[in-house]
């Protein structure tokens, strides 16, 4: 596609954007804007399913659980989906749509998947979508690994747990452990971290966070060396 036809494309998709308002109408838009995008989608249905999310999400700004992590989820998620040549467009709904239950209650993976049907019905979205995509919200927390079934849901799932790896998982992490006593923080940081490179599902997740997984092993074991003083040679 050379760039004056990508131009008038565009003037095309923001009539019919500008024309139409449900998701069934955007459909067409989607298939054609999927050339473009190598299948991400980028128009207006997922820049108002974003706002959504967001909005709803707001009281959890500036807690590890906040918008932004959903964002990288998003974008690894993606990411992951072309690599494993995964349905996009049920990852990337999916990924938005993950822990929106948060903004409702506990277990937030119960309460997501029922607020993330109420939405996608609400745009008209196709049923058995809808479906998929509430599986893979109910199933995302790390102790229902084993009930994964799709590669979607295995995507999702990997995403939100390399959230969990590096130097941007410790954060989160001990951020989350606040009210706890630190020696619980810490008990938990080496149970959760620990086995998580290994339960990631697909081969581009472990190719995607080793880097992260090597810096978490490191501060692990700087850790355990230092609070017991062995860095330093004292017994
Ligand atoms: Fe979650
Ligand atoms: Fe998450």
């Amino acid at each position: 596609m050379t760039s004056q036809d990508l131009e008038s494309f565009q003037i095309q998709k923001q009539g019919l954007e500008h024309a139409h308002s449900n998701f069934a109408e955007y459909k067409i838009i989607i298939i054609l804007f999927e050339d473009i995008t190598d299948g991400e989608i980028v128009c207006s249905f997922v820049k108002n399913l974003e706002t959504t999310v967001k909005e709803k999400m707001s009281p959890l700004e500036g807690t590890a659980h906040s918008y932004e992590h959903v964002d990288r989820v998003v974008k690894m998620a993606i990411l992951l989906a072309k690599k494993e040549k995964a349905d996009i467009e049920l990852v990337q709904v999916g990924a938005i749509l993950h822990d929106v239950g948060r903004c409702v209650g506990q277990p937030h993976n119960e309460t997501g998947a029922k607020l993330a049907s109420e939405i996608m019905n609400n745009v008209h979205y196709p049923p058995k979508k809808t479906q998929k995509i509430a599986r893979m919200v109910l199933l995302h927390p790390l102790d229902l690994k084993n009930k994964l079934n799709s590669l979607e849901e295995k995507i999702v799932w990997d995403a939100d747990k390399i959230d969990l790896l590096g130097a941007v998982g410790i954060a989160r992490g001990f951020h989350w452990c606040r009210k706890q006593s630190f020696d619980s923080a810490v008990k938990l940081a080496f149970e959760t971290y620990t086995p998580i490179y290994d339960m990631l599902n697909t081969r581009s997740a472990r190719e995607l966070a080793e880097k992260r997984n090597r810096e978490t092993m490191s501060f692990l074991s700087s850790l355990e060396k230092e609070l017991s003083l062995a860095d330093l040679g004292i017994s």
